[in-house]
């Protein structure tokens, strides 16, 4: 009934597209630029390999306990891993992680995502506003 000529390359055309996207994920980081993470000494708050899986779905976490229940201490997450006690905050990480350019970026622009959390949150790399004090209007006055 079938077409013997066609049985083997069409199973080779299945075995190439089946296995394709496998030999992808081994070789994605000889392609090109795999961003370098400079990373803290010490440990994260909960497992390496968790938080890179989890940390943002933690950061949810941490935001509906400290919004929805920080009286009744949701503004305190005690970690499975380490034991210690983190204040559930997003300026928890910068005390540790040095910014969110030399770190979080890093992996996010690499992923291609931009979370929208520093419009309104802290990250150490914003620029401060100076003011020296009540001369320094002089100059728009003169
Ligand atoms: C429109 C402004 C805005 C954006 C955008 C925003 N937040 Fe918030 N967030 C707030 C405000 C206001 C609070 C309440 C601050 C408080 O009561 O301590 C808060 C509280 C939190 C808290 C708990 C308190 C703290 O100090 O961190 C976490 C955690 C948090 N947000 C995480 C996030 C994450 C993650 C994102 C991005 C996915 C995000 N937020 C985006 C405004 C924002
Ligand atoms: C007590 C210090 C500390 C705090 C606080 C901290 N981190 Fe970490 N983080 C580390 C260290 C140290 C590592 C590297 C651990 C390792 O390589 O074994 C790390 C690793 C990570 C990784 C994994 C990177 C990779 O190699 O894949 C992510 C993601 C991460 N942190 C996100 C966060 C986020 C988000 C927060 C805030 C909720 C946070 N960290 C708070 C110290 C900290
Ligand atoms: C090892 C890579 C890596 C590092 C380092 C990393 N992230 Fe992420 N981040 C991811 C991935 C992957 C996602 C999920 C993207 C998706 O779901 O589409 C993500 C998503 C997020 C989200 C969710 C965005 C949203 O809109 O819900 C937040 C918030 C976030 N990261 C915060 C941080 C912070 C803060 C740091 C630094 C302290 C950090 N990440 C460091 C890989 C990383």
């Amino acid at each position: 009934m079938y077409n013997k000529k066609y049985v083997i390359p069409l199973i080779l055309i299945f075995l190439v597209g089946f296995f394709t996207p496998y030999w992808y994920n081994a070789m994605a980081g000889t392609f090109g630029h795999v961003p370098e993470l400079k990373k803290p000494a010490g440990e994260c708050v909960e497992d390496k390999d968790w938080m890179a899986a989890n940390h943002m779905l933690l950061l949810q976490q941490w935001r509906t306990q400290a919004i929805r229940h920080g009286a009744e201490g949701g503004r305190i997450y005690h970690s499975f891993t380490t034991g210690e006690d983190y204040h559930a905050s997003t300026n928890t990480c910068w005390s540790c992680h040095e910014g969110k350019e030399e770190f979080c970026d890093q992996c996010h622009d690499y992923i291609g995502i931009h979370p929208e959390c520093w419009d309104c949150h802290y990250t150490p790399n914003i620029e401060k506003p100076h003011y020296s004090g009540i001369e320094e209007l002089s100059k728009y006055f003169s």
